[in-house]
């Protein structure tokens, strides 16, 4: 058995800043509303017609990470991609990104858990790597919500929230099995499925053709929903619960962990997490500031982020967690 070592972080947002009070212009919310409840300040959306979808971002995360991990392109032997919105309904982006960035025939897999999809993704690289089926996973988070946001005052709770972006890591082969991914912990709860999610289009409840002939303007179904106080008092116990299976597993506890890196859900969920766990601030990543709720673009967004501005060192212990739609949760231990 060998383990898995993050060798490579990339990350990608466009350029275009979106504050709250640009939001204010467009439906009634304003920015005391947004800072209080939710932390974020300003997100990025992509201006429609400039060039960038879900897989061209992902794709220039892509490109950082691997110039990074110092890897050839072409030694990359597998692809995962974690995404809530594809550029199309199919194919997914994994063969999209290993097409653009024109590498040889390697397989491409598409992972659909949401808020959670980067720590899924991750698992999956972890365990092709430690069965020895690979040496070099390209593992991607990136999603473009603002097209896809009802973007009036009935969308308001959810639109605020989200913001375009991306994130990317090469998982490599590591030989000394105390360092790298230690464990990665994965959970679902489908009972709660509809509490967060995008129905529409879809095989089950509303067809592309009833769409297409109702052509309805009120038609929500095709807008995220979210149930946000329900959401909210799930990922409070489910992020706790998961970030105390990962530390047990590994034999550790609270205090050893070097640095927390949350799914950017919403400040106040990360800042509960902080007080029960009783981290310092130097201990816990944020940046829902800066990005808003980038869902499966969160986590390595964050985490590239934190290891550019040097708070990720050799040897420090990495958690990371999510909790989304699905509902979908897990964690990822890492000995840097
Ligand atoms: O990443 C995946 C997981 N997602 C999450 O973890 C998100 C979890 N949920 C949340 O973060 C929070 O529930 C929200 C930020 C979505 C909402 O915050 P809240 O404190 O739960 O507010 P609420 O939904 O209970 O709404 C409170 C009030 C309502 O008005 P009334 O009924 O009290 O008059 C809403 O209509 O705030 C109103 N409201 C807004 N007002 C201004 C809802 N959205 C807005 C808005 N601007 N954008």
């Amino acid at each position: 058995m060998f383990n898995s070592k993050i060798t490579g972080l990339g990350f990608y947002v466009p350029d275009n800043v979106v504050t709250n009070d640009d939001l204010s212009k467009k439906m009634d919310t304003n920015d005391a509303w947004i800072q209080e409840r939710t932390g974020i300040k300003e997100r990025r959306h992509v201006v429609k017609g400039d060039g960038d979808t879900t897989t061209t971002m992902g794709v220039k995360a892509a490109q950082i990470a691997i110039d990074r991990s110092g890897i050839d392109k072409n030694d990359i032997d597998f692809i995962v991609f974690a995404t809530l919105s594809p550029d199309y309904y199919f194919p997914g982006p994994g063969v999209l990104v290993q097409r653009d960035l024109g590498i040889k025939t390697v397989g491409a897999l598409d992972v659909r858990n949401q808020c959670s999809g980067f720590v899924y993704a991750l698992s999956v690289a972890d365990q092709y790597i430690k069965t020895g089926m690979y040496k070099n996973v390209l593992v991607i988070g990136s999603e473009l919500h603002s097209h896809g946001l009802d973007m009036t005052t009935r969308g308001r709770g959810v639109s605020v929230i989200f913001g375009d972006g991306a994130g990317a890591a090469i998982v490599s082969r590591e030989e000394d099995t105390t360092k790298g991914i230690l464990s990665t912990h994965l959970h679902s709860e489908g009972q709660h499925a509809e509490e967060l999610s995008l129905i529409a289009p879809g095989m089950g409840k509303r067809w592309v053709n009833d769409i297409l002939e109702d052509n309805d303007p009120n038609d929500e179904s095709y807008f995220p929903y979210m149930n946000g106080q329900f959401v909210f008092k799930n990922a409070v116990v489910r992020f706790s619960e998961v970030i105390v299976e990962g530390l047990k597993a590994n034999n550790l506890e609270a205090k050893d962990i070097d640095m927390l890196v949350p799914h950017q859900a919403n400040l106040r969920i990360s800042q509960f997490i902080q007080k029960k766990f009783g981290l310092s601030d130097d201990q816990v990543f944020n940046n829902i500031m800066k990005y808003g709720n980038t869902t499966a673009a969160s986590i390595p967004i964050a985490l590239t982020e934190a290891w550019e501005m040097g708070k990720i060192k050799s040897g420090d212990l990495i958690v990371l967690a999510a909790f989304g739609s699905g509902f979908t949760w897990g964690s990822v231990i890492i000995r840097w």
